[in-house]
């Protein structure tokens, strides 16, 4: 009896993994849609926070932050106003443009440094923007729900990530 609600379970986890990766799919061609033919950067950055937080579940925030002298400034998203300058390696966004590196952030309250623009947000998945070897922006997405993002959500928003940077023309923004 145990073992037959374990495979169900297996089945119905392995179910589950698929749906997510077919909706992830359409999310990318859709991604590809909004962007084609358009290469301004803050227009293709708020189609694709608009595409992100109206089709991912248990989120409260996605956007953008564009690094300008050495501070990430505040670009087009959605969710609750948000804190307009971050320091370059400060809190989760200013740690992945200083890395370069993918923050996914199970609980922010144990990341050192982490800074609440909303008290809803539990946890974060940042993706560093890179334009000609540079990190020249970030993808900043937060969720009310602890351990929101895992690896599935990793591949497929930097799938997205890379077409924003393949479609956007971004020469013109500082990079570190
Ligand atoms: N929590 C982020 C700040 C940006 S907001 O969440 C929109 C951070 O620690 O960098």
């Amino acid at each position: 009896m145990l073992l037959l609600t374990t495979l169900r379970e297996l089945k119905q986890v392995s179910t589950d993994i698929q749906t997510k990766q077919q909706d992830y799919q359409l999310l990318v061609q859709q991604a590809k849609a909004l962007l084609s033919g358009e290469s301004d950067y803050i227009a293709n950055a708020a189609n694709i926070s608009a595409l992100i937080y109206n089709n991912l579940a248990d989120l409260n925030w996605a956007g953008f932050y564009f690094l300008k002298a050495e501070q990430l400034v505040l670009g087009p998203f959605q969710g609750q106003v948000a804190c307009v300058r971050i320091p370059l390696g400060r809190g989760v966004c200013g740690t992945a443009a200083a890395t370069g590196e993918i923050q996914r952030i199970a609980d922010v309250h144990q990341f050192d440094g982490h800074i609440a623009c909303d008290a809803a947000s539990n946890s974060e998945i940042v993706l560093p923007i890179t334009h000609a070897g540079k990190v020249v922006a970030v993808l900043d997405i937060d969720s009310p729900e602890l351990q929101r993002f895992d690896l599935i959500d990793q591949q497929y928003l930097s799938q997205i990530a890379d077409l924003f940077v393949q479609h956007s023309e971004l020469g013109s923004l500082d990079g570190v």
